[in-house]
């Protein structure tokens, strides 16, 4: 029998999938492991779910024979109220990765540009290599953790339809400032698509992030991205949404996949939108163990830039794979981020106190050895 055709598209066939972080019951079924495995790999939230989504979800559940509402109506109007826009403007997502899938399969064709930077969420090349646009990244500054945002302006070109950014971002959990993005969009020409990516938003305590809401309020092609996975506590139920031009939301709705919000995920979201008491506890106490953490390793030979995530990135000198890899044994789960870029970094989400303890000292004994 001849061999059979590759049936790949062509920009895929180099194309390694995202690498997610590990599941607690994995680490336990490989390794064999009994006690209490924490998983700091994936910036949840240690302290759970907003107990006002968790009431009204367990109510909705009953209803699940039912189809959603597919146009995602109720969640959709609460976010335009929130945001005083309009609901043409709101884009109700199967969490933020979504919106940020469906920008490059909507508005790009092959050869386009897409400018983001290195080193920050890997979803914004994986998406537009998919879509074989012409994909270009920006060096980080200050120690190589940090956007510049004047590099990433000069990358745009007449072809470039996408700028992915995430602030503050994954990994390096740095931020730029209100200063710093109004510059950067003074140079972006109107008919480029700004996604701005603000899953961390919540966490952020500084008072100069940007305010993209007014950019866009100013007629600007930018997407306003947000995730209920963070600090609402609702990563498992995939939700999130988008705010933009009304032509940009109608692109996204022609590709997305019907009913793409579950019916939970809308109530859950919903609710958790209103306990701003349960977001704001999840702020306080992740300030507190960002804290520990960075006190925990404060003499050690490791770099942690300062961060305004829920998330540190340790950069060490050892070998991330192999940090990894013995954490693990210990029952801690944390990022690699070789396969970033970063041969010795680890990204660390603070998991409960027990949890944080445990992991300072394990990976104080690790980087000893
Ligand atoms: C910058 C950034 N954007 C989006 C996401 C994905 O969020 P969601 O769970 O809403 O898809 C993540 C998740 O880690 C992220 O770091």
């Amino acid at each position: 029998m001849s061999e059979l055709k590759n049936l790949l598209r062509e920009p895929l066939r180099s194309f390694k999938p995202y690498v997610a972080g590990k599941p607690i019951e994995e680490v336990r079924r490989e390794l064999n492991l009994s006690g209490r495995i924490a998983k700091l790999a994936s910036n949840e939230n240690p302290l759970g779910t907003s107990p006002k989504a968790l009431e009204a979800m367990h109510k909705a559940i009953d209803e699940v024979y039912l189809y959603p509402d597919d146009n995602a109506y109720y969640f959709r109007k609460k976010v335009a109220e929130r945001f005083e826009v309009g609901i043409e403007n709101v884009f109700a997502a199967a969490g933020s990765v979504e919106v940020l899938e469906l920008a490059a399969i909507a508005f790009l064709n092959p050869g386009d540009r897409v400018v983001t930077s290195q080193r920050t969420f890997a979803i914004y090349a994986l998406a537009a290599m998919k879509a074989g646009a012409d994909l270009q990244m920006a060096p980080m500054i200050d120690g190589g953790f940090r956007y510049d945002l004047p590099a990433l302006a000069a990358l745009i070109n007449d072809k470039t339809k996408i700028v992915f950014l995430a602030n503050p971002t994954n990994p390096t959990g740095t931020w730029f400032t209100k200063g710093e993005f109004d510059a950067f969009m003074d140079r972006v020409p109107a008919d480029v698509l700004v996604v701005y990516d603000s899953a961390y938003e919540e966490y952020a305590t500084v008072d100069d992030l940007p305010d993209p809401m007014r950019h866009f309020r100013a007629g600007r092609r930018l997407l306003y991205v947000r995730t209920l996975s963070k600090a609402y506590g609702l990563a498992g139920m995939r939700i999130g949404y988008a705010i933009g031009p009304a032509d940009m939301v109608h692109g996204l709705m022609t590709c997305r996949v019907p009913f793409n919000a579950s019916l939970v995920a809308q109530v859950g979201a919903m609710a958790a939108m209103d306990d701003l008491e349960f977001v704001h506890k999840s702020r306080d106490f992740n300030a507190g163990e960002i804290q520990f953490l960075r006190d925990g390793l404060k003499d050690l030979p490791v770099v942690v830039p300062p961060s305004q995530t829920n998330f540190v990135l340790i950069d060490t000198k050892k070998d991330a794979n192999w940090l990894f890899v013995e954490l693990q044994k210990k029952g801690i789960i944390v990022r690699p981020m070789a396969a970033a870029g970063m041969p010795g970094a680890i990204r660390v989400s603070p998991g409960l106190r027990e949890d944080n303890e445990r992991f300072v000292k394990h990976l104080r004994e690790l980087l000893a050895s």
